[in-house]
Formats: structure tokens, sequence, C-alpha cells
């Protein structure tokens, strides 16, 4: 490993403890780099204009990150072992390319306030490519909604039949429950939406830091003011991240899991189209719902980072290494769900109905609610009308599911379903 920043001369440094003390740290600091380039150039800009970089050294800085940028993203640069971390990598990076003016980058930062940017800023981005995935599966499922609005099912409750339902209504469900998802992701985003860099190490530094204008060169629209709350809300901000992903994925956990009971042959109302689907290695006949299945699963990938990242978070005041344990399962968790969200819009937009199948499960005894509260509005208390249809069960057969789906105008239920106020929050 070269040039440890923290190298003072003359120091041992043993291969395992550095190699443990590492892990896959620099690796995954690759997904913040692009971050810690951007922060890096601002906090530069910063230390120019109170004059402890001179306007040369500034320009000269922000080429040589633009050229590491560049670097990076066309593999021409990369970030490894190497490296202990991303960090000491655009030092070195800059020491190399410029000297001295390198040399006085880290002036008035830490580490620690270097890797919160970093992370705070990759966080957004995070948040932002949530609220767009989901508002595009929301609008996916909006179409299928409104094209079979009124396309007979049956309403399942105990996964028992239980009354005459539509494939609007069913997916329609999912679309606010996405909306809604989308709305908590922004005001996620909001919430964390505040700069940490300039507060050093945690404790401020002796110097007068262009805190404000830092920040506003990032796009924060306020500081986080203490320096110690802003390290000791690292590790909060990420599950409070995980949070907005965990209630999406478990939507999406739900829907995955009708899609696998629809797809069955047991039901066969949904039939998932082929790119969506993968075959066995020994049965033949087989066309498995994988995907829809590690959909279902991906909630489990979120719930399992924000147990490590609580598991991690017992600790004092302070930076502690402990928190570098905390960025791998953020990392992980919020690729897999932004990766498993962006299926959905083809998955939804891609899968078939048998309509016939449909409608013919529901069987007359589904009508047996709506004779019951047919009864009560003519005047039947409703308990007696209740066991008088429980008595003549069989005596249900001459309706039609689309009647009685007309009939449902409690207001969101199949005759008011409202399709228009999920199309007005969509376009928004
Ligand atoms: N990789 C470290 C982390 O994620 C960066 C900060 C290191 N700071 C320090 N004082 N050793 O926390």
């Amino acid at each position: 490993m070269s040039g440890l920043l923290w190298d003072k001369g003359g120091s041992a440094v043993d291969e395992r403890v550095q190699r443990f003390l590492a892990g896959d740290d620099v690796l995954l600091d690759r997904a913040l780099f692009p971050f810690d380039l951007a922060a890096s150039r601002a906090h530069v800009a910063g230390l120019g204009r109170i004059g402890l970089l001179a306007a040369d050294e500034v320009a000269a800085i922000a080429a040589a990150l633009d050229e590491l940028s560049d670097k990076f993203r066309a593999r021409e640069f990369v970030l490894d072992a190497r490296f202990e971390d991303g960090h000491s990598a655009i030092e070195a990076f800059l020491v190399g390319k410029l000297g001295d003016a390198g040399r006085k980058v880290h002036t008035g930062r830490s580490r620690n306030d270097q890797v919160l940017v970093a992370l705070r800023l990759h966080q957004r981005a995070s948040l932002e490519g949530l609220e767009a995935r989901l508002r595009d599966a929301a609008r996916a499922l909006l179409e299928r909604a409104e094209a079979d609005a009124m396309t007979p099912m049956p309403g399942y409750t105990h996964l028992q039949r239980a009354v005459p339902s539509s494939v609007g209504l069913w997916l329609a469900g999912f679309v606010e429950a996405l909306l809604d998802d989308a709305q908590l992701a922004r005001l996620t985003r909001g919430w964390i939406d505040r700069c940490p860099l300039g507060t050093a190490a945690g404790y401020g530094v002796n110097l007068p830091l262009d805190r404000a204008g830092v920040a506003a060169e990032l796009g924060f629209p306020s500081l986080q003011w203490n320096p110690v709350y802003a390290q000791n809300s690292r590790g909060k901000f990420e599950l409070a991240v995980l949070s907005a992903f965990s209630q999406a994925l478990l939507d999406v956990r739900r829907l995955a899991w009708d899609l696998s009971l629809y797809t069955s042959a047991e039901f066969a109302f949904v039939r998932l189209p082929d790119r969506h689907t993968t075959g066995s290695s020994i049965m033949p006949n087989k066309r498995n719902p994988d995907v829809v299945e590690l959909l279902r699963a991906a909630y489990g990938v979120v719930a399992g980072a924000q147990a490590e990242i609580a598991a991690t978070l017992s600790l004092p005041s302070g930076y502690h290494r402990d928190l570098q344990a905390t960025k791998g399962p953020l990392l992980r968790a919020v690729e897999h769900g932004l990766a498993a969200v962006e299926l959905l819009p083809d998955l939804v937009r891609g899968m078939t109905l048998d309509r016939e199948r449909m409608r013919a499960a529901i069987t007359p005894d589904l009508y047996a609610t709506d004779r019951a509260v047919e009864l009560a509005r003519e005047g039947v208390p409703f308990r007696e009308a209740y066991r008088r249809v429980a008595g003549q069960l069989d005596a249900l057969g001459d309706r039609t599911p689309e009647e009685s789906l007309r009939a449902r105008v409690s207001p969101g239920a199949t005759g008011d379903l409202g399709l228009e106020r999920l199309r007005a929050r969509l376009d928004e």
C-alpha cells in the first residue's frame, strides 16, 4: 500500500494489520469516488475563498480533479488496494501531479468529514434514484390498472375467495403504495440533505472555513451544523435511507408474492414475459418465476443491512473506525434495491392476463356479501340478512361479476376506483 496519509515516518506497518484495517473498504470507495471528487473540488474552492490557496492553485487542483474524474470513468485510473482508501487516492494523485499544491488539499478537513460528505451525496443520489424508479413502476402499474380497471377477478382474504374484485383494484393498490414510497424517498432525501463537510474530525478547526459556500456549491440547502452531531449522524442517516428503501421493498415483496401465486398453474391468472422467467436444469417442462422470487427476497437484503448497521452503532460520540463497517451494508442494499425496483416496469408491462380464468374463479357464493348488504339496504338488520344469506348460498347464481363490480360504489372500490386521482398524483 503506497503513501499512507498518516505516515509520520518511522512507524512499521504490519501487512496483516493493514489488510484487516482496510478490508474491502477501498473497493467500496469506488461507489463514493465521484462524490468524493466533487466534494474535494468544493472544499478546495472554499479554501481559495478564505485565502488559504492561491487562485492558480485552486484552478490547478480543480483541473487535476477533473482529470482524475475522467480517468476514473474511463477506467484508466483504478481505485484498488494500492491505496488505503479513496480519500488517500485523491491526495496521492494530486501530490503526484501538482506537488505542494496537492499537499495542501487536506487543509481544514479530516477523512472523517470527507467520508461523511461523500456518503451523504451518495445517499442523496440513491434516494433520487429510488423515487424516480418507484414513479416509473407506479406509472406502468397504473397503465395496466386503467386497461383492466373492471376486469373481474376474485378478491381474497385468508387466501380464500371472498368477494368479486377487479384487476384495476388489485393493481391500483400497488400504484398508491409505490407513490407513498416515492414520497417517503423524497421526504427522506430532504431530511438528510445537510452538508457535514467542514466539521473536520468532529470538532471543527481553527480556520474560518466557508462552510456555507461549500455546501451551496454541492447543492445542499443547509449545513449539518454541529460537528459532533455530524459524526454521530453516521449510521443514523444510513438507517433513514434504508428505511425508505425497506418501505418500498415491502410493497415490492407483496406484489412479487401475488405474482408468484397468480402465475402458478393452480391460479393461472397471470403469465410473466419469457424474458423474466428461467428454465430448470433438469425439468424440461419448467418456466420458473425467478425474477419475481428475487424481487420478493430484495427486502431481506435491505433488512439484513439495517440490522448490520444498527448493530454497529452502539458507540459513544465522535468518530470510531467501527463506522467504516456501516459502509458496505449501505452500498450493497442500495444497489440491490435500486436494481430490483428498476425491473418492475418491464415486468408489469410484459405480463399477460388470463381474463377468462379470473372471471371463472368468481363462483356464485362470492356474491353473498352483496346480497346481505342489499337486504340491509332494504331495511333488514344486517345480522339477520347475514344469517338469511348464509342459509341460501346456492341461490346467488343469477348475477354477473360486472354488475357486482359496478355496484361497489363505496369510495375507492371498483364502482368508484378513482384511478384519475392516482394519475393526478403521478403527474404532479
Ligand atoms: N474508511 C474510513 C471510514 O469509512 C474513512 C475515515 C477514516 N478516518 C480515520 N480517522 N481513520 O470511516
